[in-house]
């Protein structure tokens, strides 16, 4: 990349807090980024849309999102949920043509420097490999007592509860 490139990428590249106006671009990440849980994840808990319209509205109602903006588009985005003496990491989404460029380590890294608690807490599908390698890269790790976990901070069926791996890190 030369110079003046890398400064229109800088220029045009931020994380920004997201509000109900984003829920259609946040929707068209989640739903786009998730089509790797297809063929991955227990076939019972997979469907399309991934996370529907109305479950959205629900989530964004109960955390805040921030999304990382590419030339005025929306590409990635990332939940914060305070919850007891914990922060959670929610429904991180980057679009597939833009996964594996930065991005996610970059709203993550966001979300730790913004957490007042002392840990921080992700939940994902135990067979989701590549988001644990993601997590783990980042130095958080998968925790044993993940059941105790999800019942205490989490508010998930409980099939997924069953699929499902915490990781954590202490900050
Ligand atoms: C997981 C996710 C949010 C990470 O964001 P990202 O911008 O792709 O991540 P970064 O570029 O910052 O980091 C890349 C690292 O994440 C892991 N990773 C991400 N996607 C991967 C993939 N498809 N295959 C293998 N590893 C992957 C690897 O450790 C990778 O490092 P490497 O490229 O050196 O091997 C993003 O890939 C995504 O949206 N995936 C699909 C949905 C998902 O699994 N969400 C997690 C919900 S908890």
């Amino acid at each position: 990349m030369n110079l003046l490139k890398l400064k229109w990428y800088y220029a045009s590249a931020m994380i920004r807090k997201l509000s109900g106006k984003d829920a259609p671009a946040i929707y068209h990440i989640i739903n786009q980024a998730a089509v790797a849980y297809k063929s991955a994840i227990p076939a019972d808990c997979y469907h399309e849309p991934y996370m529907p319209e109305k479950e959205l509205r629900h989530e964004m109602k109960n955390m805040t999102f921030f999304g990382w903006e590419e030339a005025a588009n929306l590409v990635g985005v990332i939940g914060y949920q305070p919850v007891k003496d914990m922060t959670l990491i929610r429904h991180a989404y980057v679009l597939p043509d833009y996964q594996r460029t930065g991005i996610g380590t970059r709203l993550l890294d966001h979300i730790r420097q913004m957490s007042k608690t002392k840990c921080l807490l992700v939940g994902t599908w135990a067979d989701a490999t590549w988001a644990i390698n993601f997590y783990q890269k980042h130095g958080f790790k998968l925790l044993t007592d993940k059941d105790k976990l999800l019942n205490i901070y989490w508010d998930i069926p409980q099939r997924q509860a069953e699929t499902s791996v915490v990781l954590g890190i202490n900050i």
